[in-house]
This record gives C-alpha cells, structure tokens and sequence, in this order.
C-alpha cells in the first residue's frame, strides 16, 4: 500500500479548505493511505472532518519542549490535537529558516517523546546533485538527523527523500534515480537500525502529479510527498487513484 501524503506548506484559507473537504469526501481510493500536513491553525478543522479518512500532520514544531520561545509550537502541544505525524526537517526550513541538522536531531526527539511519528526530510541542492553528491549529502542528513535515536524509539519514522531542485519545479528525478537512492537509503538504516528499519516507509517528493505518480514510485518507493499537486482535492486524489 502506498502513502500519499500532502504538504500544503503556507497555502489554503478556511474557504478554500471547506471545498477541499466536500470534494475529498466523495472519493473512494482503494489500498492508499493519504495524509495531509497542513498549517497548524486548521489542524483541529481537518482532523475533525478528515480524520478517518486521512492521517493528519503538522509542517513543523520546536525543537524544545517548552518555555519563552515566542511563535514556537511543541510537540507536546501538537500530541494535544491527535496529530498522525509532523514533517520535519523539509528544505524550506533548512534553506529559508536555516535550520540545522542538529536543531533537525532535536525535533526529531521531541516528536518521539511525544508519540509523533516524524516525517523526516532529507535530499540534496542542485549542486550536489551536479557534483554527484547525493547519498554522501543523504547520508550526512540521516546520522546527524537521527542521532541517539535507537532502533526502538523510531516511533513508525517516514523518511521523505526531496531532492531540493525537484521542488516546485516541474522537474522531478527519474524513476531509476529515485529507485536507486531509496534502497541507499533502506540499506543505510538497516546498517543503523537492523531488522527494525524494516518499518521505515520511504516516500518520493518533488513534482509529483497524477500523470508522473505511477511511473516514479517503484515498488520499493513506499508513497509520495506531494507539495502543489495536494492543494486541489481532486488533483490529490487521483494521485492515488493512478498509483
Ligand atoms: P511539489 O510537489 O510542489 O514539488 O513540492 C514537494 C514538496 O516540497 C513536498 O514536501
């Protein structure tokens, strides 16, 4: 069963989230479990109507557990509100807020501490990807993001692989490419973590629709992370209906 996951970012209003609500509950989509990451203020709204269909996250939390850290939401605060996960780690935080491997580390640990499975990011620039630096770059990511995590806190963890030139762009990487770096990545946490990585699910972002969808998730690429593509219920649903 494939993952679907949507990331709306810093996207929607109330209105446009009514719509999208009317338009997902009509749809029926066999054997994918969808799930929406939306901005923390509508996760109680989405939660409560989209719920039983639809795992809910939230985009982001702190990186500490609580305290005069003003706008900050802990994950302590997002337990309170039954959220399925919580993406951290994405490239717009790294790249537009600085955020740190280490800052990464510690919401990761939040996450645990409280029950949240982590939908970790990881993936490499442009430049990186021209200098054939991808799972040197992956690599780096996943031990610094998940140190002192041992195998059984991982808490149902998601790795998201994002190549970061991907995102938003139209341009997505090939179907060999991300087929190659996703059992990188599943051989990587088996060294870390053994048998145990095994419940790791692995999920593809970046450019994904429903025309590409099919195509791009191999059967080992375990869903998809979708940015633009979830916005619009019936563009998301069919993602699922053609994988
Ligand atoms: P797009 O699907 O819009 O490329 O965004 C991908 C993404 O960033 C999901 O987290």
């Amino acid at each position: 069963m494939k993952y679907i996951i949507g990331n709306w970012k810093m996207n929607q209003n109330a209105k446009i989230i009514d719509n999208f609500i009317k338009s997902f509950k009509k749809n029926k989509v066999n054997n994918v479990k969808f799930g929406l990451a939306v901005p923390y203020v509508y996760i109680e709204k989405i939660k409560k109507k989209l719920g039983k269909t639809c795992l809910v996250g939230a985009e982001n939390c702190s990186e500490y557990s609580s305290g005069a850290y003003t706008g900050e939401v802990s994950a302590e605060m997002l337990a309170d509100f039954n959220i399925d996960f919580c993406l951290v780690g994405h490239s717009e935080r790294r790249t537009i807020f600085a955020e740190t491997d280490e800052q990464i580390n510690e919401k990761i640990k939040q996450l645990i501490k409280n029950k949240i499975t982590p939908l970790f990011c990881i993936g490499e620039t442009l430049k990186e990807y021209e200098n054939k630096e991808t799972k040197k770059v992956i690599k780096k990511q996943i031990e610094k993001g998940l140190k002192g995590i041992n195998a059984s806190e991982l808490n149902n963890l998601i790795i998201a692989y994002e190549p970061v030139w991907a995102i938003g762009t139209g341009k997505t990487a090939d179907a060999k490419t991300i087929n190659n770096i996703t059992e990188y990545i599943k051989n990587l946490l088996l060294k870390m973590y053994g048998e145990n990585s095994k419940s790791i699910k692995v999920l593809y972002g970046g450019s994904v629709n429903s025309e590409n969808a099919s195509n791009l998730l191999t059967d080992l690429v375990d869903g998809a992370l979708v940015g633009g593509a979830s916005l619009n219920a019936e563009k998301f649903i069919n993602i699922g209906r053609n994988v």
